[in-house]
């Protein structure tokens, strides 16, 4: 079965086809620019064009960077436009797409789902952490495999500061910290969250993870294993398309 998938994010709203057996794209993904400022309607319009280069009529599964409820209402808006705060993202999505089937997801809780059933998390009983490392921080804590939603680690304060700010990939390049530099970073934040959920595994995702050997060697000390996430920047696509097909 095939459900379309589109991940939001900062940079680039990207989407495509996911063929739900094998937790994978079933066509090769479009993306197209984020619009600045991210306005819901800017944003609806980019999902749209995404959708129409594939020609899709069925039910889609989005992601989006901040607090959602009830796979429609969005609540926090942190790196996008202010004017998403209790929008209904659902009815937007559904309208611009002429009717279509809509769900919206966090886009780091997506990209654990997507982590759990079909990469890094598989299999994995206990408390499990996956955090996305972009232009925020994303987290999505599972227990036993059941997702605990909107958990919003990001946003923790370390060291008095707030931590995405610290130590997301943008701060990386934000503040021009080497791989080591910002690893240290990390490594502080880890810490932090383990002191306080005591993880068996932490699934590091977003773009970082593709470059996992430039970082995870600077990353030691912490009782849990940590390791990047397997399906990349896929991940969100996919996991949005798998919360869609839990909805129907
Ligand atoms: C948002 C989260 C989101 C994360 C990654 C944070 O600023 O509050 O909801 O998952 O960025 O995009």
């Amino acid at each position: 079965m095939q459900i379309f998938g589109v991940d939001i994010g900062g940079s680039g709203i990207k989407g495509a086809p996911v063929d739900l057996d094998r937790g994978a794209l079933a066509q090769e993904r479009y993306k197209v620019l984020t619009p600045h400022p991210a306005t819901p309607d800017g944003v609806a319009a980019g999902v749209k064009q995404v959708i129409d280069h594939f020609g899709w009529t069925g039910p889609v599964g989005l992601t989006f960077p901040g607090v959602v409820t009830d796979g429609a209402f969005v609540r926090t808006a942190a790196n996008v436009d202010k004017s998403w705060i209790d929008t209904d993202a659902r009815a937007l999505f559904r309208d611009v797409l002429g009717g279509l089937p809509v769900t919206v997801v966090n886009d780091a809780d997506a990209a654990g789902i997507a982590e759990m059933q079909f990469g890094a998390g598989r299999g994995r009983r206990g408390t499990v952490i996956l955090l996305t490392f972009g232009t925020g921080i994303g987290s999505a804590v599972f227990v036993d495999g059941v997702l605990v939603p909107n958990t919003e680690l990001g946003h923790l304060e370390l060291h008095g500061h707030e931590a995405e700010k610290q130590a997301s990939s943008k701060a990386k390049d934000d503040h021009g910290l080497t791989w080591e530099q910002w690893a240290h970073r990390v490594q502080k934040y880890l810490a932090h969250v383990e002191m306080l959920f005591s993880p068996e595994l932490f699934v590091i995702g977003g773009g970082v993870s593709r470059k996992s050997e430039k970082f995870l060697p600077h990353i030691d000390g912490l009782r849990a294993e940590v390791v990047p996430a397997q399906l990349q920047n896929n991940a969100g696509i996919v996991g949005a398309a798998m919360r869609a097909a839990q909805q129907d």
